[in-house]
């Protein structure tokens, strides 16, 4: 079997510096070879040179952590959102389409509009707000409408890990600076640590069951419940916290430049049955991060 996880597969990591793939580094097999492509020398955007580069390499497996994840800054910067998150995609399943390889794409919540009120499942109609959504949505399309068989695209929300800029990263600076903070209470979501995702994506490859995927760490919270258990842990790991007070706010309190879905949290059903994995609860998994948050950065 070919996606066996134990036989050794050359793997080309797109995005390869990012916060997702530094993870998936760490929790590949370790008889895999992977081989790191990312800017400056590597741009998904370079048809050519993804075509020219990916051939050569001749890799069983491409995983695409690459995205322009600046969910605001897509507001403005419409070409780039597009080029590097809507055709990047759809040069990489021509490159795999050449190369006989199997593609692993990440996608994300932002693809829904956010107006449902029960979990997400694979079936549900796209509709995304934001520039950010958009783009990542004409990437899922390019992959589907390639003619590539042997693909995965697992969406995913409320991304944290060590070595990125996160959520978690962002409530622990604040709490040490800040006397009170004020977070969102009115968006619930399912915050994923990148382990899970990235062991769920070598899950996912062990079974060739190709397609779309829903994959967060289990259960569902707002982002201040977030933030309240981020402090909770900071209080008890011994960090630094000043905050004494966490307002919950409404959106319009803390306007951006992109609309946010209000509601994003996924059914898992597919994931589940199809590797007949157990998810870890985002409570679990918040504690784990803070065990080994410099882990990346120290090995
Ligand atoms: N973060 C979240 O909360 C979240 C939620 C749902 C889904 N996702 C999805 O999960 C995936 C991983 O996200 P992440 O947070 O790990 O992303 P990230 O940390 O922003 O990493 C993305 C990587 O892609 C690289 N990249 C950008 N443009 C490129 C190009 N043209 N060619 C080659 N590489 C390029 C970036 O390089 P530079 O840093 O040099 O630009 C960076 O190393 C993405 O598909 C994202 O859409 C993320």
């Amino acid at each position: 079997m070919i996606h066996d996880a134990s036989s050794p597969l050359k793997t080309a990591l797109i995005g390869a510096n990012g916060m997702l793939a530094q993870m998936v580094r760490l929790e590949a097999p370790r008889q895999w070879d992977i081989v790191p492509l990312d800017l400056p020398d590597f741009d998904l955007t370079d048809r050519e040179q993804v075509l020219e580069t990916l051939t050569e390499l001749q890799p069983d497996v491409i995983i695409n952590c690459a995205a322009y994840t600046n969910v605001d800054g897509c507001e403005s910067e419409q070409d780039i959102a597009f080029a590097v998150n809507g055709e990047g995609p759809k040069h990489l399943a021509e490159a795999a389409l050449a190369c006989d390889a199997t593609l692993v794409h990440i996608s994300t919540d932002y693809v829904f509009s956010g107006d449902k009120d029960e979990p997400y499942t694979e079936e549900d109609a796209p509709s995304p707000k934001s520039v950010y959504g958009q783009s990542k949505l004409a990437g899922e399309k390019a992959i589907v409408e390639s003619g590539l068989d042997r693909f995965f695209i697992v969406r995913t929300s409320w991304l944290y890990g060590p070595g990125g800029k996160n959520f978690v990263e962002t409530v622990l600076r604040l709490t040490a600076e800040r006397e009170e903070l004020r977070i969102v209470a009115d968006q619930t979501g399912s915050p994923t640590m990148t382990r899970d995702l990235a062991q769920a994506l070598f899950n996912l490859l062990a079974t060739e069951r190709y397609g779309i995927y829903h994959f967060s760490d289990e259960g569902a919270c707002s982002w201040y419940d977030f933030a309240c258990a981020i402090v909770e842990l900071a209080k008890v790991s011994g960090m630094p916290v000043n905050a004494r007070k966490i307002h919950p706010i409404r959106t319009e309190e803390f306007p951006l430049p992109a609309p946010r879905p209000r509601y994003s949290v996924f059914s898992k059903e597919k994931y589940r049955t199809v590797t007949r994995q157990e998810i870890p609860r985002w409570q679990d998994s918040l504690k784990d991060y803070f065990k080994i948050r410099s882990q990346v950065d120290e090995s």
